[in-house]
């Protein structure tokens, strides 16, 4: 249906982005009600323990104050259903806020301090007195790695190993060449500019309108009504503009339930936004410990695969992504053997950060492949050639469609990798070692569940609708793009409201399956409206379109008409007055394809190059250059898919050389909670970065050919920064994030 590629392709603006630049886009902490009441959290300055006591005397009788909340005052009606767990909930027991006396993690909040401003509030905040009995923290992936377990629950099927095949340590064992080493990442912290806030406004009635920064506006209502045992339609939550999210958004968090129960307490309205200090202690990608082994034969054959993957999550839930999978799909190799384990800490429970597991997973993998290819003697490039994998071969799959090949072809001709000198240390620019690295990056191309609602009104307006998110990746833009496709309008005749509770249902905004997802409910839902105008079409009288049926006709210039032949066909606002009605509304719905996927896996792929400039003296690391190409099927909007690559690729260079949490495991605190002390790539950090998509039909993916874009940025970059860095001092870097006293 997207046939002529007008609005679909082309580099849209977002169109939200005049409502953004301009201030008029409300973000959830900035919706006012008049007599708003603010809260302010009372964080835990123990990591582990309990509270021994809590004076909130002195707190509750200063100026403004309204009440304080703490785990003994608290209303009675939270957790009323116990068993219900949100979308995207852990094996575990879900972290409930003032539960109870006890303390599972560093910044876990112990009170809710209300009052009528929010300086009042905080002021009040730190006028509550806890005291704590605390217990000797662990909260050091290395000191516990003995106490690493397989995960009892699986997450879900991707987050479980596959089984091993061939033999993998006795390829090993006879191997002529070997690599094995360890690899490290520090906990990394994920910060969008929007902190996490909720602002509850309580209506006349008592309904509930919850402005939350959240991933999916859904999630967060079931949450509430599940947790408060509120009533479906006493509830909206919206989260109309989301100011930049990487998976932190996925689950409800605390303030969420504070301001609910607050709000159900007081019967007022009220709004809490967490500190940036907050957000460090409940974000994060978590710590993690690896050892790849890789063989290959005589002929730069890869024979063996050992991939251990552990990673930290908290006391209270079992945390798993997937880290060590990747391992046995990314080359063709008929020995594989993959294990995972967690180590529970006394840390917050660890969640998704842009694509979890595979950054973690695949750089490890793709430094050690580096090796490897060292080892043998063969340049990197022609070394992931050579051991291309066409199928997966963890599932025994055919994969969709897989243009890496072109990846590889076309982003090292951009680079000019073929004026790379192999031997390190051998290019120089004056007192600049510089170094050359490549990777790979795979991420799976799946579709969530997503319904879509489009109306077409008799004056050519559009109007699409659905409970979608926008997280600052452009789905209101590329939805807007599809819907003004399928019915021939300019997209400034589409008006498209997303980020509501009442709307279709649409999973969470994650997995970087929404573009596919959404898009084809967009896509399902207006074939539908057309359908239901053919219908009508047939009953006119002398209607062209008798004997048409729905895929011989679409929309051109406001007629529905015949492909083969335009002319023949009725318009839109007359097959709508011969009906009575000014508009037709339909809803379309998508979802993964159960009976594709039993023969077809789906990934997308990138070929990552990165140019590293390494101060001889200082070991100062510059990323002067980095070229990525994507293979991500069709690319809805090259504007804003390259934003995504952009993103992920500063992100990917953060996690090579920069972002570390630091925790000072004596008494299991973070103490660099905050973007001074927690570096970031800044714009003097960044370069030339170059994204390059390539060609890649897949007619099997999505019915609209798309593969998501959100994750598959930062994956590789890591790894080819890290192997820039090696080819430029002829050392290897295995811990991540390489900082300059490693260099030295
Ligand atoms: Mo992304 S980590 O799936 O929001």
């Amino acid at each position: 249906m997207l046939r002529e590629n007008k609005a679909v392709g082309a580099p849209h603006s977002r169109v939200d982005g005049p409502l953004k630049v301009t201030g008029q886009a409300r973000y959830a902490a900035e919706y006012f009600d008049t007599g708003l009441l603010f809260g302010c959290v009372v964080s835990a300055n123990i990591a582990t323990g309990k509270i021994a006591s809590i004076d909130i005397d002195h707190a509750a009788c200063m100026p403004g104050v309204v009440k304080v909340f703490t785990h003994e005052n608290r209303p009675a009606v939270a957790y009323r259903n116990s068993k219900w767990k949100d979308q995207v909930a852990l094996p575990g027991h879900p972290f409930r806020p003032l539960e109870n006396d006890r303390i599972l993690f560093d910044g876990q909040p112990v009170a809710l301090v209300v009052a009528d401003s929010y300086e009042a509030a905080r002021d009040a905040a730190s006028c509550v007195r806890v005291h704590y009995l605390p217990n000797r923290p662990q909260t050091d992936l290395e000191r516990n790695l003995d106490e690493s377990y397989v995960p009892p629950v699986p997450r879900s099927e991707q987050s479980m190993p596959p089984p091993p095949r061939g033999d993998a340590h006795a390829a090993f064992a006879a191997a002529p060449y070997k690599i094995s080493a360890e690899y490290r990442m520090d906990g990394e912290h994920h910060n969008p500019m929007e902190l996490f806030a909720t602002t509850v406004i309580r209506n006349g009635n008592g309904d509930l309108t919850v402005y939350d920064k959240t991933q999916g506006s859904q999630n967060s209502h079931e949450y509430i009504c599940n947790v408060f045992g509120l009533a479906s339609e006493k509830l909206t939550v919206k989260n109309s503009f989301v100011g930049g999210a990487f998976g932190q958004g996925l689950r409800p968090k605390y303030q969420l339930f504070l301001a609910v129960m607050a709000s159900l307490d007081l019967k007022r309205s009220i709004k809490v936004e967490m500190s940036r200090r907050e957000m460090f202690y409940l974000t994060w990608r978590p710590s993690s410990f690896q050892q790849v082994s890789l063989a290959a034969d005589g002929n730069g054959n890869l024979i063996s695969v050992m991939h251990h993957a552990v990673h930290s999550t908290s006391r209270h839930e079992d945390y798993q992504e997937n880290v060590a999978n990747w391992s046995g799909l990314a080359y063709h190799c008929e020995n594989v053997k993959i294990t995972y384990e967690i180590v529970k800490l006394d840390v917050s429970t660890p969640g998704d950060m842009r694509a979890p597991g595979a950054a973690t997973g695949i750089t490890a993998l793709e430094v050690a492949i580096d090796e490897l290819a060292f080892a043998t003697g063969t340049d990197p490039l022609d070394f992931r050639i050579r051991n291309f994998a066409h199928r997966d071969q963890n599932q025994d799959k055919e994969i969709t469609s897989k243009a890496l090949m072109a990846c590889y072809h076309e982003g090292a001709s951009r680079f000019g990798w073929s004026g790379r000198s192999a031997e390190p240390r051998s290019m120089r620019e004056g007192n600049d070692l510089v170094g050359w690295g490549m990777a790979t990056g795979l991420w799976e191309a799946k579709m969530s569940p997503a319904e879509a609602k489009v109306r077409v009104s008799s004056d050519g307006k559009v109007y699409v609708s659905a409970a979608a998110s926008d997280i600052g990746t452009g789905t209101y833009t590329i939805l807007g793009q599809i819907a003004a496709d399928c019915f021939d309008v300019p997209i400034d005749n589409v008006t498209v409201q997303i980020g509501d509770s009442s709307l279709p249902k649409t999973a969470v905004e994650g997995g970087s399956y929404t573009a596919a997802s959404s898009g084809t409910a967009v896509q399902a839902a207006s074939k539908r409206v057309i359908e239901t105008l053919l219908k009508h079409a047939h009953v006119m009288s002398g209607t062209p379109l008798k004997h048409a049926a729905a895929k011989e006709v679409e929309i051109a210039e406001g007629r529905l008409v015949l492909k083969t032949n335009h002319q023949l066909g009725l318009a839109l606002s007359d097959i709508m007055s011969f009906v009575g009605v000014s508009a037709i509304e339909e809803l379309g719905v998508a979802g993964p394809d159960k009976k594709l996927a039993k023969t077809f896996a789906a990934y997308t792929h990138s070929a990552v190059f990165a140019e590293v400039k390494v101060d001889a003296d200082l070991g100062v690391v510059r990323v002067t250059r980095v070229v990525s190409a994507i293979a991500a099927g069709r690319i809805l909007n090259p504007k804003t898919a390259r934003s995504q690559i952009l993103g992920g690729i500063v992100m990917g260079i953060g996690m090579a050389l920069h972002e570390k949490g630091m925790i000072d495991h004596r008494i299991g605190r973070i103490v660099n909670h905050n973007l001074a002390e927690y570096h970031v790539p800044t714009n003097a950090d960044i370069d030339g970065l170059e994204v390059i998509f390539v060609e890649e039909d897949d007619n099997k993916v999505s019915p609209i050919g798309a593969k998501g874009l959100g994750e598959i940025g930062i994956i590789g970059v890591a790894a080819a920064v890290s192997n820039a860095i090696s080819h430029a001092t002829g050392t290897r870097f295995r811990d991540f994030p390489i900082t300059i006293d490693k260099l030295l």
